[in-house]
């Protein structure tokens, strides 16, 4: 059995998917009872989480663990567990943004480094999932307001992240490896947003607007600080320069990273009112 923790999250869900499809027994690790994963995933309470024999493989979600990892992998190691797989960040190599969220993905990566498991480390580049957040605005308005247009990262499609996540939990190669997942065109704020009008086939725009107005926006919108401390704080730093990229897709999955247009694409409905009925 493998267990998924954080797996009603955009990289969790598709990695139980990836995992159920392929005939593995999969541990969903929730808080909700009725989530919504394939048919044959146990849901499993993050306060039972310990209680459970049997796993071969963990995945660790830092957000959803939190303290908790450091005896959840104890457990583990304890009842035979193979394998750990975190999904960290790429900041903890290219540190960008404020030091406490790179501390956490540290933390986390050095708990799965000390708990006797062998592990695999996917430090993660932002999801394009991320960039659902602009949906409300492109819906209203058709254009997106935001700090630092310039600021340009090689965005992720989480299902990219995934297909690794399942091969690293599958595969005892991967063990010891730590594999930075990127995908492979470095853009801009603006160049996203347009990306997305070319899937919706609507011009869109972005509009800059000053940290500090759109860090009151947020909280504004009744966001704890930590929303935009750790947004702004990154944009500000890869604006002076570009977040990393990396081909470690490529060469894991066999073919290249899919591309932020095409994640714009498969995501055409979330950015129009009607859910793309009409796109
Ligand atoms: N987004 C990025 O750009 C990025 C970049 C690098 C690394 N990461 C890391 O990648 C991991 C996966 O991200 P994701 O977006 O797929 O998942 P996520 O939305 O951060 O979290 C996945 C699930 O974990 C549970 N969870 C979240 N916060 C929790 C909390 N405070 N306490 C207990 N449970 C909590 C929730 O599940 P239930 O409500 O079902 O319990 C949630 O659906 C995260 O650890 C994140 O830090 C993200």
């Amino acid at each position: 059995m493998i267990m998924i923790t954080g797996a009603t999250g955009v990289v969790g869900r598709e990695t139980v998917r990836l995992l159920v499809e392929g005939g593995a027994q999969v541990a969903a690790v929730t808080r909700d009872p009725h989530a919504d994963l394939p048919a044959g995933t146990r849901l499993v309470h993050p306060a039972d989480a310990t209680t459970l024999d049997g796993v071969e493989a963990i995945l660790l979600s830092p957000r959803a663990t939190g303290a908790a990892a450091a005896d959840l992998l104890a457990h583990a190691r304890k009842t035979g567990t193979s394998r750990v797989v975190v999904l960290s960040a790429v900041t903890v190599r290219y540190p960008a943004g404020h030091a406490r969220f790179r501390r956490q993905f540290q933390a986390a990566e050095d708990t799965a480094k000390g708990c006797g498991l062998d592990w695999t480390i996917l430090r993660c580049t932002d999801f394009a999932a991320n960039t659902l957040s602009w949906a409300g605005q492109i819906q209203a308005t058709g254009t997106v307001r935001g700090a630092y247009p310039e600021a340009r990262t090689s965005t992720v499609d989480e299902r990219d992240i995934a297909a690794v996540a399942a091969l690293a939990l599958t595969q005892p190669r991967h063990a010891g490896q730590t594999y930075l997942l990127t995908g492979e065109q470095s853009l801009s704020q603006p160049e996203k947003v347009a990306a997305i009008g070319a899937a919706l086939g609507r011009t869109l725009s972005f509009a800059e607007a000053t940290p500090d107005t759109i860090r009151r926006g947020l909280l504004a919108a009744g966001l704890p600080d930590e929303v935009p401390d750790r947004l702004l704080g990154s944009l500000a730093d890869y604006a002076r320069e570009a977040g990393p990229t990396s081909d470690d897709v490529r060469l894991l999955l066999g073919r290249p990273a899919r591309t932020y247009a095409t994640w714009a694409l498969d995501h055409r409905a979330a950015f129009t009112a009607d859910g793309g009925r009409r796109a």
